[in-house]
């Protein structure tokens, strides 16, 4: 593939980023909590799905688009929110933005990003902004400000990193955090001379359903909610009128032993009944598990990590190659399942 030699499938990615990365940053991108049983199930719970293809339907023309809150993409897959890509690569996500934008895909631009949200506007193309809601409403509300103003659609309000999740890659590797200065984002905020402050409430431990409340109230964005594993939660999510509710274990990151984002969507999108988009991410890396997703409900998927490595690897061309590979693969996938949109995939298109 041009861009990445030697990448056929998402799944050659890893094995190449370990042998270019730092090893710490490796550490930090690829580990997840505790026993990491979670890390390696949102990849394995694909294989206990399985397809249910119908025949003799016109699959000459396959067109993957769609739209998310409204906004046209050209497939049902994003770019998760992930932080520091200035540990691939010096672009950092100056060149995943390009590459999205490029590719027709929504890239979610995460709050600790290495470049501030303002740096991404050149790229164009459909960005929605990650927020860690500060435990300082005035810089909450900055932040939202500078999303809107730099032209990001959506806010997508992360509520399952209370606290961090203990990593133990991350600890053997000698992986630090940066002080707020390494996150472009809370940059300016620190030259304010607040550095303390704005790195100990980045994750605010105190942050309940009525902070969501007043988030609410305090943007006129469509708001998402990523981070949500149950029923009950995402019930409440639609009662305070959120516009997606996004199924996330945060790549297996947090709490060890929650299960697959695909295990638990038909649950999610059962609570939700209709009055918002549902989202998954975790482990997504083949076209067969984008359709899967599709067929239990969710109206997108999003992955992290294969972009991580893909920009470590091969920059804004490494990028755009592995979204096409998953295109290439999602195309052929439909073909076969005898569903020419993503409109005509359905329940019953998987068992
Ligand atoms: C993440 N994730 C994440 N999520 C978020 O809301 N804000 C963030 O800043 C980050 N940062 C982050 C860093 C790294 C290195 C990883 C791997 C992940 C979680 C991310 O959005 C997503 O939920 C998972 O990455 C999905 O799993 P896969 O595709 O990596 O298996
Ligand atoms: C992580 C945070 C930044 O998963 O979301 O590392």
């Amino acid at each position: 593939m041009v861009g990445l030699p030697g990448v056929v499938g998402l799944g050659d990615l890893e094995a190449l980023a370990e042998a270019v990365l730092e090893p710490q940053a490796f550490a930090y991108y690829a580990g997840g909590a505790g026993d990491e049983v979670t890390l390696r199930d949102n990849v394995d719970a694909w294989s206990r799905h399985r397809l249910r293809p119908r025949v003799l339907v016109d699959v000459a023309r396959i067109d993957p688009a769609t739209t998310l809150l409204g906004q046209a993409v050209s497939m049902p897959v994003g770019i998760a929110p992930t932080a520091l890509h200035g540990l691939a690569s010096p672009e950092a996500e100056v060149a995943t933005a390009r590459a999205a934008a490029r590719a027709g895909v929504v890239l979610c631009a995460s709050s600790l990003a290495t470049r501030p949200v303002e740096d991404l506007e050149p790229a164009g193309g459909l960005r929605w902004f990650q927020l860690y809601e500060h435990r300082d409403r005035a810089i909450t509300l900055d932040l939202i400000a500078r999303a809107e103003a730099s032209g990001c659609t959506a806010l997508v309000v992360t509520v399952d990193l209370p606290v961090f999740g203990q990593r133990e890659r991350e600890i053997r590797s000698g992986f630090t955090q940066p002080l707020a200065t390494g996150y472009g984002n809370f940059a300016s905020y620190a030259v304010a001379g607040d550095v303390e402050t704005v790195t100990d409430g980045l994750h605010s431990s105190q942050l309940t359903w009525d902070d969501l409340e007043w988030l609410r109230r305090a943007t006129s964005l469509p708001m998402v909610l990523k981070g949500i594993l149950t029923g009950e939660d995402a019930a409440i999510s639609c009662e305070l009128g959120v516009d997606a509710v996004w199924v996330s274990n945060h790549g297996g990151r947090q709490l060890d032993h929650t299960p697959a984002g695909i295990d638990v969507l038909e649950e999610i999108v059962s609570a939700v009944a209709g009055r918002a988009e549902v989202y998954l991410d975790g482990g997504v890396r083949r076209g067969t598990d984008v359709l899967t997703a599709l067929a239990l409900g969710a109206r997108a998927v999003f992955a992290g990590r294969p972009w991580l490595y893909a920009l470590a690897l091969g920059g804004e061309d490494g990028v755009v190659s592995a979204l096409e590979i998953l295109r290439t693969e999602l195309v052929i996938a439909m073909a076969l399942l005898g569903t020419p949109t993503v409109a005509d995939v359905t329940r019953a298109h998987v068992r």
